[in-house]
């Protein structure tokens, strides 16, 4: 029996999560479920964006969804920090996978079927930055051996289960030859240690966003750190048909979160614009990867696809929310 860790948090969170439940509640029957709190929401009204509770509960369970927080933009707020980033550091949710695949009719462009497979608790987004002097802001890199020994044995998990034909290390070793240079090296010795039969190449990053662009086709699993990772993924959700379809799982040892990848999206709270299968995507993605499902992954990705095949849209203006939920729950 699986509990999942039901984290709303903030904006539409609290609209596209209840369907991603409802849909995981349809495929596992026996699924146990428990609410808790994290956001600007919660910070306003606890003082913390994520309750102890709130960690405790994913450690105990293993596995949450986690909708989406508001931050208070532009504005440092004392004892604040981004709720979704201190999940990821406190619990060592060091990976994070991020599918782009052409969906029917709702795509930009058919043929694309990709995996971003990050980093997702170092590189530059580690917290470590400070004012040198007067007018002087530095912000540290920090790439460890031990979390891209992590990254690559997750890459070959990740390249086994989609069955990849080629893995692509993306960095920027020219200009940074010793974190980028570790990382690559030691991403190479894993997969190689493994004897893995795929391709494994490389690609410098502003070369690897410009073939996003060009030829999406072309890549199959990318593997990079956490702030290239960050930004290439963005540019391929274009492909899938923006950011109401595109999934991510944040994934540690023991312990993963599923997230849609799209904020917490104020100006359409409460219209019912909000579109959940980002969200259900990404359950499909705890199913798969983490509780080790396949089929009932798989019957929800369909579920999707038949979806929005026979409808040949992803917006139904003010009905969307539960026009979608309605439509997926009867394919499931
Ligand atoms: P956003 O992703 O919330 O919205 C960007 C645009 O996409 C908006 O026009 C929104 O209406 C639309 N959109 C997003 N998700 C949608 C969905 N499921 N269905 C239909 N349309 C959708 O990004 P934005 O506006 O930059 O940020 C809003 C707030 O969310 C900010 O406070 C930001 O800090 C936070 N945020 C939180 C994230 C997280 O919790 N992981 C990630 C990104 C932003
Ligand atoms: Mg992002």
């Amino acid at each position: 029996m699986h509990t999942l860790v039901v984290i709303p948090g903030d904006g539409i969170g609290r609209e596209v999560v209840p369907v991603a439940v409802e849909a995981l509640e349809t495929l596992l029957p026996d699924l146990k479920t428990v609410e808790a709190e994290a956001g600007w929401d919660c910070f306003q009204r606890t003082g913390s964006a994520v309750p102890e509770a709130t960690f405790q509960a994913l450690r105990d369970s293993g596995a949450g969804i986690f909708g989406a927080v508001s931050s208070p933009t532009g504005q440092r707020v004392p004892g604040y920090r981004s709720a979704i980033l201190q999940l990821r550091q406190v619990l060592q949710l060091n990976a994070n996978l991020r599918p782009v695949r052409s969906w029917p009719c709702v795509s930009h462009r058919t043929g694309v079927d990709l995996m971003i497979l990050r980093e997702n608790s170092e590189g530059l987004y580690s917290g470590r930055e400070h004012w040198e002097s007067e007018g002087v802001a530095i912000a540290e890199r920090v790439i460890s051996r031990g979390a891209c020994e992590a990254l690559a044995r997750r890459a070959l998990e990740v390249a086994k289960a989609r069955k990849a034909r080629r893995i692509t290390l993306v960095h920027k070793a020219n200009v940074l030859p010793v974190t980028c240079g570790l990382f690559r090296d030691t991403c190479r010795e894993v997969l190689e240690g493994e004897g893995w039969a795929a391709e494994i190449d490389e690609r410098l990053v502003d070369l690897a966003a410009l073939q996003l662009v060009e030829q999406p086709e072309a890549f199959d699993l990318i593997v990079t750190t956490n702030l290239f990772g960050d930004i290439l993924s963005d540019i391929a959700c274009h492909w899938s048909g923006g950011l109401g379809l595109a999934p991510s799982l944040n994934w540690g040892n023991g312990i993963a979160l599923a997230e849609p990848v799209h904020g917490s999206a104020p100006d359409i709270t409460g219209s019912g614009r909000a579109n959940p299968i980002a969200a259900i995507l990404s359950a499909a993605l705890l199913l798969r990867y983490h509780w080790q499902k396949p089929a009932p992954a798989k019957r929800l990705e369909t579920a999707v696809e038949n979806f929005l095949r026979e409808e040949g849209k992803a917006d139904f203006g003010f009905e969307t929310t539960q026009v979608v939920r309605r439509g997926i729950l009867a394919a499931l």
